[in-house]
């Protein structure tokens, strides 16, 4: 786009990129949403935070986190520097020049993507909105939902798309705990359909991000984060389905997996596990497979691997029913202890974690159960309601040689796996988290 052809809100809106002027909001403040703010905190701008949850709000404006990976320390430091606000009200969108949208897209009961919380967001916006803003969906969903759903509620505010209005969308690829990357190094994919869209949102991220992808249109990188999390489903599903065989035959999966990717190119290591968790790996999927039937087409694919790994959980419970049972103990009645409620190591994140599922099967079978989690405490789950069983404190040895097994679920680095296997009659491990004990190795069944 050339100089001539920008509109005064475009330049405008360059401008303040440049000058770091820009005062950004950002809606939904979750896993997502926060680490967001706080990285635009860090590169200079001003940040307000909006969401519709009264609780987040006040502990944010007490300088309180609520997210076990973000120190509360960094949340004081943003509000001490004067460089954050969070508020409920939505009429201060109309001080943001940028707005990115980080609300939650889940599926409703029957595997269809919910966008209940995107149309809202953008409905509480539209009165607010004014000539030079940029809004950038960053929720994972199907190709074509800026398009066909958030643009048209925000045509409503009257501003013309791509003259006074700007709009992209930029996949969130957030992977919470992992000391390798940072929200500022993973590079950031970035797509708009119109060329002021396009370069608003490209100045304003490369100021940002360290390095930026720009595809063609908000569709290609819509289907780009898709396609990521499809790309881990499928691959886990085939590992998952690996697992079972070789426990058929006898094999350890984990050994296989680890002398695999020893090769230097053309194989990427997945590994198995309890099930799938999160709230991208199980869900995302389904957003394609539903948008693919309005084009006559099937994703087997993923259709395959959600059966695969829908399965896993039942597939645990089985060995654990049978390595009981060659104790002489009956699942039903059985006292059993549960390690690890979240869906993955050293975070404190339950959404559809595999743990609460298999929790809820247990006791439906009528095992006694105890739970203990070092980073969750207190989570009562939005399907199950309060969870079954007695949840502990702190993990005692008592506890552990009292239960006729326990079951490692999420293999936190905070347990110590070596007094775990020395007080447990049986271990049933379905992360391979015991690999580096030595003792008492013959309690031990990977599951
Ligand atoms: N968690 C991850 O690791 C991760 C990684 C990549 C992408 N994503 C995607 O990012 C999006 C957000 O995920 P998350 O994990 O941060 O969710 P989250 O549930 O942790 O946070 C969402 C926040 O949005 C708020 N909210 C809901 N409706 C709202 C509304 N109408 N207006 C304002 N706020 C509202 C909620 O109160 C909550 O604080 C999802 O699309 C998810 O798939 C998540």
């Amino acid at each position: 786009m050339t100089a001539t052809a920008q509109s005064h809100d475009l330049e405008t809106f360059l401008h303040k990129a440049e000058t770091k002027t820009l005062r950004t909001g950002i809606i939904g403040l979750g896993y997502v949403g926060l680490p967001l703010a706080q990285l635009f905190a860090s590169r200079g701008f001003n940040v307000i935070g909006f969401d519709i949850d009264e609780s987040k709000i006040r502990k944010l404006i007490n300088g309180e986190s609520y997210i076990g990976h973000l120190p509360s320390a960094m949340i004081q430091q943003m509000r001490k520097d004067e460089r954050f606000i969070a508020v409920s009200d939505f009429s201060q969108i109309s001080n943001a020049d940028t707005i990115s949208i980080c609300v939650p897209t889940p599926l409703d009961k029957t595997k269809q993507p919910d966008l209940t919380a995107v149309r809202m967001t953008a409905e509480s916006m539209v009165d607010h909105l004014r000539p030079g803003q940029l809004v950038i969906l960053e929720s994972t969903t199907y190709p074509g939902t800026t398009t066909e759903v958030l643009v048209p509620i925000l045509e409503k505010s009257g501003l013309k798309i791509g003259e006074e209005l700007f709009v992209g969308y930029s996949p969130e690829r957030e992977d919470p705990a992992n000391p390798h990357f940072t929200a500022r190094t993973i590079p950031k994919v970035v797509g708009a359909n119109d060329p002021a869209s396009r370069y608003a949102l490209e100045s304003f991220y490369a100021t940002v991000f360290d390095q930026l992808v720009p595809v063609s249109s908000c569709e290609a990188a819509e289907m780009a984060k898709v396609l990521e999390n499809i790309y881990r489903c499928v691959n886990i599903a085939l590992v998952n389905e690996m697992k079972l065989l070789c426990q058929r035959m006898n094999l350890d999966i984990w050994e296989i997996v680890d002398a695999a990717k020893t090769k230097p190119f053309g194989f990427q290591a997945f590994y198995p596990g309890p099930g799938l968790g999160g709230h991208c790996i199980p869900i995302d999927p389904y957003y394609l497979s539903w948008k693919a039937r309005e084009f006559d087409f099937s994703t087997r694919f993923i259709e395959l691997a959600g059966e695969i790994n829908t399965n896993m959980p039942y597939e645990v419970v089985s060995r654990l029913a049978n390595s009981l049972g060659a104790n002489g103990v009956c699942l039903n009645g059985a006292r059993l202890l549960l390690l690890g409620l979240a869906y993955k190591k050293n975070v404190d994140d339950c959404r559809e974690s595999p743990a609460i599922k298999i929790l809820k099967i247990l006791a439906d079978r009528g095992a006694r159960l105890s739970y203990y989690d070092p980073h969750v405490k207190g989570y009562v789950s939005h399907r199950y309601g309060k969870l079954p069983g007695n949840e502990l404190q702190t993990l005692t040895q008592v506890a552990l040689a009292e239960a006729d097994g326990a079951v490692i679920l999420t293999d936190h680095d905070a347990f110590d796996y070596d007094q775990i296997v020395k007080f447990s009659k049986l271990i049933v491990d379905t992360r391979n988290a015991t690999r580096n004990v030595s003792q008492g190795r013959e309690k031990i069944v990977l599951a």
